[in-house]
């Protein structure tokens, strides 16, 4: 069993977005561009900056823009913001980023929810989007939500989700982050159903995104590296819960994802300890405690 595993992972951390669009407190654009920076500092290679969507609809990221424009030059490291439209990349191309995630559902009551579309309107808008994107030079990651469960619709079927995920590659998306937007999931319905994407389409392509609103986020990631799966999101000190799904909690905690992996000698490039000191920021700017499992045991000061 043990061979079959990787001996590297690369972690996506999706804080300063999927975290604090779910929020409730605001941090500052200063506080956001603190927190990339240690993000920086602590080897993540890949780091979601924030979303240029609708302030009405998520007001946590009306400052975006700004916060791309201020990012600091990071050799290494590849930034990406989440676009719904194309006045969405026209904005990431405004400031210069070089990677955007498209986002849909894999069921239709929470796409209409989420971004006011069905899912079949979304592929044709972002048939546009990835089309402009990649002719700018751009890159794409294509996020699929609610791929086991949704809060509206209940059991999602997984042929749906092989059949999206391989419609997004299509669409020109270089990975599909297969994403369960609830929490919910439990490590046999990830051997199910993204055993059949991987089976489709190839694991390198694909990306696991898991919030643990019910404890399940960690056996289900060990589920996803048993299939071959070598790229996992997660949001230091776990924060967040996406404002459509009532009830979520926060993606994974970036400190405990790496705790296991070192553990389990899966290289990350990233230092745990500037995991925690990233999220110490988060702590103090949210004014709460955090609910990873790393961060109160390594939450001391001077890293
Ligand atoms: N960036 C900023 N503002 C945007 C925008 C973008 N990419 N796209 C649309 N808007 C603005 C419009 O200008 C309009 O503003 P106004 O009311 O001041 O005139 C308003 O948003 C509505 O525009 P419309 O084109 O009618 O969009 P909509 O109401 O159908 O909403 C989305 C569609 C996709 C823009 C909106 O649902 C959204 O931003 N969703 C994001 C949800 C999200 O981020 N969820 C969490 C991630 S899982
Ligand atoms: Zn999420």
């Amino acid at each position: 069993m043990l061979e079959a595993l990787p001996d590297r992972v690369r972690i996506v951390e999706v804080g300063p977005r999927d975290g604090l669009q779910g929020e409730a407190k605001h941090i500052t654009t200063e506080q956001k561009l603190a927190y990339i920076g240690r993000l920086i500092e602590s080897g993540l290679g890949d780091i979601e900056i924030g979303a240029f969507v609708s302030p009405k609809a998520v007001p946590q990221m009306a400052d975006t823009l700004e916060v791309a424009a201020r990012l600091p030059a990071a050799p290494g490291v590849r930034y990406l913001a989440l676009v719904p439209n194309y006045r969405g990349l026209e904005h990431a191309l405004e400031a210069g980023l070089k990677r955007i995630a498209i986002f849909t559902a894999a069921s239709n009551t929470f796409c209409e929810k989420n971004i006011r579309m069905s899912i079949a309107r979304s592929l044709d808008v972002y048939g546009e989007v990835v089309g402009a994107a990649l002719t700018a030079g751009l890159s794409v990651r294509a996020y699929l939500s609610t791929c086991f469960e949704c809060p509206y619709e209940g059991a999602v079927p997984k042929q749906r989700v092989v059949e999206l995920t391989e419609r997004l590659l299509e669409l020109g998306a270089d990975e599909v982050v297969i994403s369960d937007t609830t929490g919910s999931a439990a490590p046999r319905e990830v051997y199910e159903t993204v055993g059949c994407c991987v089976g489709a389409v190839s694991a390198e392509k694909i990306a696991l995104h898991f919030h643990d609103t019910y404890g399940t986020g960690m056996a289900n990631v060990l589920a996803g590296l048993e299939l071959g799966v070598r790229t996992f999101d997660a949001s230091a000190g776990g924060i967040g819960g996406c404002p459509f799904a009532p009830g979520a909690a926060g993606n994974i905690a970036t400190e405990d994802l790496v705790y296991m992996l070192d553990r389990m000698d899966i290289r990350t490039g990233v230092d745990i300890r500037k995991v925690v000191h990233a999220a110490r920021l988060l702590a103090d700017a949210l004014g709460r405690t955090l609910p990873s499992r790393n961060f109160s045991r390594l939450n001391i000061q001077n890293v």
